[in-house]
């Protein structure tokens, strides 16, 4: 009877061409039962992840008709449009990046509510540290000023105008090497060590944003912030974050296209290790095993595609590809183990198209270290001459070369000598 039910559907989506990268379009009862009857299979194969089961109770979610989803195997082009369209022009690519942030909101990151336009300042607390001034300020924004979130700014002496370097609480020594290059250097309570963001779910109860998304978007609350001070230099800010934070500093840096530049560093699965090219299939953290281990980090809707990958109707080329064409450096070590240096590369091969397109090939870069996850102070100060070499500011950065060859290239090989 199943068998029926896919054949039924096999001739709709033939039929109706119904296969644009968005929702997959319901076709009454026998749809609910395919996609029903998909679902016991993945709670009888999947690994059991009770806030999963949780979510789906809640909801009552079905998974997508994978029938009505087409299949890429490689990644998807980020410049099919959804009507299946070429992106052709800039005011294309401009509708394309709207359209990729919409699939990315629905099937990876959850929705975000609009900027709040009233962020203020609460609290500010100045203190002098050595030559600087370090304000400990709580923002408050959202209906009724409910919201809080802290963040401290660290300000070189002088009148500025100073470019920011933003990061997460985890991150002070970041940013205090950066503000003894000359950078005012900001950090905010979006991260493990101290995160405001869980506070923002019940104010804003329409919005099933996921916990990295809020982090990704209170920095654009600091930013909201930092744009209204003399001291800043509105061109020049950047975002940077290792790991869960790397995750973080490419959502917000696609999410808004203030931030100036982004620093992504061993960011891996839902980072800058794209979906199909890491996953358990290749030994490592894929949809299966980070939605079930961090089950609120994305949205539960993602663990969908666990095992069907080429499913996704978006994959993270197409998130650092809403960065372009401002710059992006993409750091991991050569050892990492929840990272693929090959997931990376093919990643950031698809991304520098997009950035090639835009005329912007040079911003994208690679940076690879030895050793495993951890950062060493010497990674830290290649990721600010990185900075100084985007910002106009010094010329020393050396960008990785890529280790593994692009599809394209592979394809045209004599593989047999
Ligand atoms: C875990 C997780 C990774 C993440 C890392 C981190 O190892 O599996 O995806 O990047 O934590 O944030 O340190």
């Amino acid at each position: 009877m199943k068998n029926w039910i896919r054949l039924g559907l096999v001739f709709f989506t033939l039929l109706t061409g119904a296969s644009a990268r968005c929702l997959a379009t319901p076709v009454g009862a026998q749809d609910t039962a395919l996609r029903k009857a998909e679902l016991d299979e993945m709670l009888r194969i999947f690994p059991r992840s009770l806030a999963w089961e949780q979510w789906l109770k809640s909801s009552g979610e079905l998974p997508p008709n994978f029938e009505l989803l087409p299949s890429y195997p490689y990644l998807p082009n980020p410049f099919r449009l959804d009507d299946g369209q070429e992106v052709r022009s800039r005011a294309q690519w401009i509708q394309r990046r709207q359209e990729l942030l919409q699939l990315f909101q629905h099937y990876t990151l959850g929705s975000v509510p609009p900027p709040p336009g009233n962020v203020r300042v609460a609290d500010i607390k100045t203190r002098h540290e050595a030559d600087a001034t370090v304000q400990a300020i709580t923002l408050e924004f959202g209906p009724e000023h409910k919201a809080k979130l802290a963040m401290e700014l660290i300000l070189p002496p002088g009148p500025g105008p100073f470019p920011v370097f933003m990061t997460q609480d985890t991150h002070y020594r970041w940013a205090m090497a950066a503000v003894s290059r000359g950078y005012i250097g900001c950090v905010y309570a979006g991260a493990d060590s101290r995160d405001d963001t869980g506070g923002f779910v019940p104010i804003w109860p329409d919005y099933d944003w996921s916990k990295l998304t809020r982090r990704a978007w209170a920095a654009s609350r600091c930013l909201d912030y930092l744009c209204t001070l003399p001291i800043v230099d509105r061109a020049r800010i950047a975002l940077a974050g290792h790991s869960r934070n790397g995750k973080v500093a490419l959502i917000a840096g696609a999410l808004d296209e203030r931030f100036s530049a982004i620093i992504s560093s061993s960011s891996g699965a839902g980072g800058a290790c794209s979906f199909r090219f890491f996953s358990e299939a290749q030994f490592g953290e894929g949809i299966e095993m980070i939605t079930r281990v961090f089950p609120d980090w994305f949205h539960p809707r993602l663990r969908f595609f666990a095992g069907r990958e080429r499913k996704l109707p978006i994959d993270q080329h197409e998130l650092i590809a809403c960065i372009a064409p401002r710059p992006c450096l993409i750091s991991t070590a050569l050892n990492d183990p929840v990272e693929s240096v090959w997931a990376i590369e093919q990643t950031f091969y698809a991304a520098r198209r997009v950035y090639s397109w835009l005329g912007a090939e040079d911003a994208i870069n690679l940076r690879y270290r030895p050793g495993g996850h951890e950062t060493r102070a010497e990674d830290i100060e290649a990721y600010l001459d990185w900075l100084d070499t985007k910002f106009g500011r010094r010329n020393l950065f050396r960008a990785s070369s890529p280790i593994y060859p692009t599809y394209a290239d592979w394809l045209q090989a004599d593989l047999w000598q």
